[in-house]
């Protein structure tokens, strides 16, 4: 119980304590006074004596049947690769613990669907790490965009030439998202095939594709891809409505600019979500043009106080000097993006606790995931292919 208000303090079990958990999930239990971080899991020893001694895990083990069968055990996070997810999922649901589980949601297209008819049948509360849905950035563009198309109010300095003829597709919005990577910080599981068999189409990219699906609340109908190998892939999506997303990755980047540029328009309007720092509007009416948000892990507060995209650039620059100066690149890591991974838990206690509405649910992420595959098959076939396929 939390001694504050007597409200239940749910106490998690991490299956998987690498990358994510150790940046992310563990730190952000630790930090919630609703959760408590009960077992870590991992087949690393090392990394299970990091969770014991330096974040207080009450609890380690290697075998994930163990954390989920112990009774004092409410939440599963599972943070392995997607190696490994239905025989967990099908494990903790059986036991009716909630599942917090990271993106992708599966390896295959048919591991998705038998993930889909587990969580169904067993009625679990049940969030996939879609986290962007949660970041503030992207939770106030969600609100203004969507306010506009569904009550869009008209722009009194929009510029209308001449009478021109009704047009079925006006107001119709289109989204891109581009994505600057560099694979060199990638991890060697990336580009082994039995780990991660479709590769950043797949595990990148449901990110992408959930972000448009829930912006367009729509439903995607056909995807048209191609890429180059592994690095760069372009997709474009359309919707049943008539809108386009275009989904474009380039892992032949550099962390020393904006990673996620998102860019929204319809109904005379323009949105963007730059690097889940900044949201630049145009068009709609009592909103303001530009909305600034706080940076996590900030080491250079004295440096762009002015924040916003801008701010960032100057931190980044000072960053990426010392990481020179001092022959070491992890330097060039300062202020993040506040990319919604502790809002996401906190939203995962509310649904939980019967107190907020899911958020991101077992249906919407097999959606995003069927997208991706669809991207997959049509980069393979090169051929537009129909979501009704996948
Ligand atoms: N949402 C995000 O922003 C985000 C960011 C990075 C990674 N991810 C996703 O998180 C997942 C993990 O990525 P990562 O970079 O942390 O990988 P990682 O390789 O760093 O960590 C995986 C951990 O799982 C452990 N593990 C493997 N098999 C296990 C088993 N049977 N039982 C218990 N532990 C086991 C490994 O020992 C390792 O410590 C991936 O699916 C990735 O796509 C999400």
């Amino acid at each position: 119980m939390n001694p504050q208000n007597g409200t239940k303090l749910l106490r998690f079990a991490v299956i998987g304590c690498g990358a994510v958990a150790q940046a992310q999930h563990i730190p952000n239990i630790v930090r919630s006074p609703r959760m408590v971080l009960h077992t870590c899991v991992d087949l690393d020893e090392a990394v299970l004596a990091k969770c014991r001694e330096v974040s207080g895990a009450l609890h380690v083990r290697t075998d994930f049947q163990g954390a989920i069968d112990d009774s004092e055990v409410d939440v599963i996070c599972l943070a392995t690769t997607e190696k490994l997810r239905l025989p967990v999922i099908e494990y903790a649901a059986k036991a009716g613990k909630a599942i917090y589980v990271e993106k992708p949601l599966a390896k295959t297209l048919q591991e998705t669907i038998e993930i889909q008819k587990v969580v169904h049948t067993s009625g679990v509360p049940f969030f996939v790490g879609h986290n962007r849905r949660c970041s503030p950035a992207m939770l106030d563009a969600h609100r203004i965009f969507r306010e506009h198309m569904k009550n869009p109010k008209p722009c009194p300095w929009r510029w209308r030439r001449e009478v021109l003829p009704a047009l079925p597709e006006d107001g119709t919005p289109s989204v891109s998202v581009r994505i600057n990577d560099d694979w060199y910080s990638w991890k060697a599981w990336v580009l082994d095939k039995s780990h991660a068999p479709h590769g950043p189409m797949l595990f990148e990219m449901t990110h992408f594709t959930d972000i448009c699906n829930w912006f367009l609340d729509d439903e995607p109908v056909e995807v048209f891809a191609m890429e180059t190998g592994i690095l760069n892939q372009a997709v474009i999506i359309r919707y049943r409505g008539g809108a386009l997303a275009t989904i474009s990755i380039g892992s032949n980047g550099s962390f020393g600019y904006c990673k996620e540029l998102y860019e929204f328009t319809g109904n005379g309007a323009y949105l963007a979500v730059d690097h889940m720092l900044e949201v630049r509007t145009a068009g709609i009416e009592g909103v303001p043009s530009t909305i600034t948000y706080p940076m996590v892990q900030d080491r250079h507060p004295q440096i762009g106080t002015e924040g916003g995209v801008s701010g960032w650039l100057a931190k980044k620059r000072a960053a990426c000097d010392e990481a020179t100066a001092r022959h070491d690149p992890a330097l060039q890591f300062t202020a993040e993006p506040d990319k919604g991974h502790a809002c996401a838990l906190e939203r995962f206690v509310d649904q939980i606790l019967g107190q907020g509405p899911e958020v991101c649910g077992v249906d919407s992420s097999v959606l995003a995931t069927r997208v991706a595959f669809a991207a997959i098959r049509s980069a393979q076939e090169h051929r537009p292919v129909a979501l009704s396929e996948i």
